[in-house]
């Protein structure tokens, strides 16, 4: 079977390593072998192993033998109208893209269905970590009700740092860009951008219908500060950068957001650039995703089982899927309670009943307190008392279980 590759970054060099690598081009493992007849990018590679590069969509869209293409350029466009023309031609897709997954999965997914080719995307959530097939195969007898987690490698790696080592933000994300975690642009990675879009793949998938990534609340993590990594010690926890998705009889809940997590939690050992996805399902219980989400061989390893996935089911569809959606089935994350932790400047005078009080010796002009679980209106109504006689120097949510 003959491939193509478009994009030749972080993860399609890591795809021509794999197969490369392989003694048999895989033939043991998807029935025949692969060969890379083309690789599409823009820049020139004159070092590389492979001499197939080419600058023209078109010699791989028009080149017959070519039967599945790896799209890891990200972005949506060209992406979009690149896989949309391979699709329709007969070509099988196979992509880590996230953005485009969550923006025009829907329709990619109906066109792989009416040329009976598939279009499998195990790459863009969770890099190595196989949870896209589990989703929509092994746990499809579960009615699943939860699926949360880490879900970017760069933010966990930057809050890692901050952690375990005291750097600075701006350190620890120098420090994941050089190894190649962080995207092309870092506000993806810590504005929670990328995390969201990971969140709307899962709930499609878990709960059968499309979430739109664009309406799921997001907050990165710009703000944590040393000092709410040294209040969360202190109350037993640490700071992580959660997407989270949750069924309801009528909708889903999902919200992307800093939390403070207990050490106890599973997720809150999860460490560097790893990826944790917890998924709650009626038969199963709780089940946890633990594994590299990031970097080029494990993202690249997900892309090739992708690739031999597609090589056993030539000339068919494999039936990964969700409904469209439809208006108000994602529902007002507002209505979602949880405790806040809530840091402030001046002396620790606040009394509202439940609220728990922390001081630390090293930070004398302010302090934080716990709050009961409040639903987003009645934090916002509580954050305006505080501000009365309080500067608000952060907010994070509290993640109980
Ligand atoms: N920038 C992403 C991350 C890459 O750090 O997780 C994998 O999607």
């Amino acid at each position: 079977m003959k491939i193509g590759i478009m994009g030749f970054g972080v993860v399609g060099s890591g795809i021509g390593e794999i197969i490369a690598n392989s003694p048999d081009g895989l033939e043991k493992r998807s029935g025949e072998v692969i060969e890379i007849a083309k690789i599409l990018d823009l820049r020139d590679f004159p070092d590389s192993q492979f001499k197939c590069f080419t600058k023209e969509f078109n010699d791989i869209l028009e080149d017959e033998e070519i039967g599945i293409v790896a799209e890891v350029m990200g972005g949506t466009e060209p992406a979009y109208t690149f896989t949309k023309k391979l699709l329709m031609a007969g070509k099988s897709v196979v992509s880590s893209n996230k953005e485009l997954v969550a923006k025009h999965g829907t329709e990619l997914l109906q066109i792989a269905k009416e040329n009976n080719v598939s279009y499998l995307f195990e790459a863009s959530v969770g890099g190595g970590i196989p949870i896209i097939r589990p989703l929509y195969s092994s746990l499809s007898a579960n009615e699943l009700t939860d699926v949360y987690g880490i879900l970017n490698g760069t933010t966990n790696y930057i809050l890692t740092q901050m952690i375990k080592e005291g750097e600075s933000f701006e350190a620890a994300l120098k420090g994941a860009q050089e190894k190649g975690y962080a995207e092309k642009d870092p506000t993806a990675d810590v504005e929670g951008h990328d995390t969201c879009r990971k969140t709307a793949i899962l709930a499609s998938l878990a709960f059968g219908t499309y979430v739109n990534s664009e309406e799921i609340q997001t907050e990165g993590i710009t703000k944590i500060t040393l000092e709410d990594v040294a209040y969360a010690e202190e109350i037993g926890g640490v700071i992580k950068l959660l997407g989270m998705a949750s069924k309801e009889d009528d909708g889903v809940y999902a919200r992307v957001c800093p939390a403070i997590l207990k050490k106890e939690n599973p997720l809150a050992g999860i460490d560097g650039v790893f990826n944790g996805i917890m998924v709650k399902g009626e038969g199963i219980g709780d089940v946890m995703f633990y594994g590299r989400g990031a970097g080029s061989l494990p993202t690249a390893s997900a892309v090739v089982s992708d690739i031999i996935d597609a090589v056993k089911h030539q000339g068919s569809h494999i039936g990964l899927g969700w409904k469209e959606g439809v208006p108000g089935y994602l529902k007002d994350a507002g209505e979602q309670e949880f405790a806040f932790y809530i840091r402030m400047s001046g002396q620790p005078d606040v009394k509202v009943e439940g609220m728990r009080v922390i001081t630390l010796p090293e930070l004398a002009d302010e302090f934080a307190v716990i709050t009961p679980k409040l639903n987003g209106k009645a934090a916002a109504d509580l954050l305006d008392d505080l501000k009365q006689n309080h500067e608000i120097l952060g907010t994070i949510r509290l993640v109980a279980e």
